[in-house]
């Protein structure tokens, strides 16, 4: 064989090999599945986090905040592509980690918005900035002509000549185009019409703590969303109501039932998706998971439901999906094969223990050497888990018939409120027998904040509530 044929031989066995590995065809993924992994183009965990969404030439991008399982520092911001906000493509890592300066190595950077400036027609990219142990914050900003970047980092964003000294941001533009910047507490200031700079101050502080500022606006009437001060644990979103920006800002509650944490989320942005019949409003919220941010962190999207001018998302929906012409979200039930904790065909190695919670059977261990394993005929697999305070890390494997690692996942059972939820759902592999490694990791989120407030789980256990095969 020639080289060149022979070249292109091993280059076809590489590429359906590898095809094979990650056997999951971009348009796959049919709805929008929340607190678990999703995997882009080339089978790779999306890492977007502290995340906005802008829209151009009818796709969505999504712009967020890289992550690494070892530390806080800055690893870039990426930018994903998507038709159907069911699957993503990696298209950039928008902005990387820079050479030196302030978002260069053993920074911070997080929350990352962008919004295309309808004036110069630039795409303006903003972000909180700081130190590793979020000690000198300011905002700062970026630019770029084409979406995808290569975006510029230019520093603060400056008003009258002075940085913005506030951590957690977001930004808002309004029906006429104006760009606003929103800082913790609930501050609001208006952008210069190249959004470069601040030319006033819009509103003033309105609560304490209120970080993760995320606000939109539904016909005349504002609302404004954010957290209670708790680092990376998840709380009770709240939010105010205003007819102006400019206030006075109506505080209106909670985001979710009491304790639910806000389905174990914190709020980044709203997207509005405006149809022909109805227009979703998607609460966008990220699921943190420290420090195994990268692996296990996940994103919490679900439909805001309105009762006249108040908003919740009063139950949590595992997978639902929207229309993008008519506007119109669904939930989706997932067609599948259920298997309870007892089923014969699962088999266990090391120390586990049967119960149930809430009349829900669950099997539950923190042996560091026990796992689960199931071999199932089939292209889906999925797991639900009861999340609980003293959860920890448990490693997911899938292996094909000749004993390869096909998937591979850390995924975070932790909750510090007790919830059961799909926990994992394998990307759609090619039909044929696989085998599910459920492992007990020893490992858990937890760690402490800048005044040394400890957080996170108080124990490495993995509670299984079923396994479903779809
Ligand atoms: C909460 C903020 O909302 C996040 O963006 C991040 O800064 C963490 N605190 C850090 O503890």
């Amino acid at each position: 064989m020639a080289n060149y044929k022979l070249i292109i031989f091993i280059s076809a066995i590489l590429i359906a090999q590898w095809a094979n590995i990650f056997a999951q065809q971009a348009g796959n993924t049919n709805a929008i599945y929340s607190g678990l992994a999703w995997y882009d183009q080339n089978g790779k965990v999306v890492s977007a986090h502290g995340a906005n969404i802008v829209m151009k030439n009818g796709k969505f991008y999504l712009f967020g905040e890289v992550h690494s399982d070892t530390s806080n520092a800055f690893a870039g911001f990426n930018c994903y592509s998507s038709k159907d906000l069911y699957n993503w493509k990696f298209e950039s890592m928008a902005l990387p980690v820079q050479k030196n300066g302030k978002l260069g190595p053993n920074r911070v950077g997080e929350r990352v918005k962008v919004m295309k400036n309808p004036s110069s027609g630039d795409f303006v990219m903003f972000m909180h900035v700081d130190t590793l142990g979020y000690k000198d914050q300011f905002v700062g900003y970026a630019t770029a002509k084409k979406i995808t970047g290569p975006y510029q980092f230019k520093g603060p964003l400056l008003f009258n000549g002075k940085p913005i000294k506030k951590w957690d941001m977001g930004t808002f533009q309004d029906h006429d185009g104006t760009g606003y910047l929103l800082t913790h507490g609930g501050m609001i200031h208006q952008l210069s019409t190249d959004y470069k700079s601040i030319i006033a101050e819009t509103n003033p502080t309105i609560a304490t703590g209120f970080e993760s500022p995320t606000l939109f606006r539904k016909n005349d009437t504002y609302y404004f969303i954010g957290s209670h001060l708790t680092s990376w644990e998840k709380n009770d979103n709240y939010y105010f109501t205003a007819k102006s920006l400019s206030g006075p800002w109506t505080a209106r509650g909670l985001l979710a039932p009491k304790d639910k944490l806000t389905w174990n989320s914190q709020s980044t942005f709203v997207l509005k998706i405006e149809g022909t019949k109805d227009t979703t409003f998607m609460f966008m919220g990220d699921r943190w998971s420290f420090p195994k941010q990268h692996s296990a962190a996940t994103y919490v999207w679900q439909p805001i439901t309105f009762t006249g001018d108040s908003i919740s998302i009063p139950q949590y929906l595992n997978a639902w999906t929207v229309n993008l012409n008519t506007g119109a979200a669904n939930t989706i039930r997932l067609n599948h094969k259920i298997l309870l904790p007892n089923n014969k065909q699962i088999s266990y190695s090391g120390n586990w223990k049967s119960s149930t919670i809430d009349s829900i059977p669950i099997i539950r261990s923190n042996d560091p050497k026990a796992f689960l394993s199931f071999k199932f005929n089939g292209k889906q697999i999925g797991l639900y888990a009861y999340l609980l305070p003293d959860n920890g890390y448990a490693k997911v494997e899938i292996l094909n018939n000749k004993g390869e690692v096909v998937v591979k996942n850390i995924i975070d059972l932790y909750s510090k409120s007790p919830m059961s939820q799909l926990a994992f759902l394998s990307p759609i592999l090619n039909k044929s027998e696989y085998q599910l490694i459920v492992t007990v990791t020893g490992e858990r989120p937890n760690w402490s904040d800048k005044r040394k407030t400890l957080y996170g789980s108080t124990g490495n256990n993995i509670t299984i509530a079923k396994l479903i095969i779809l």
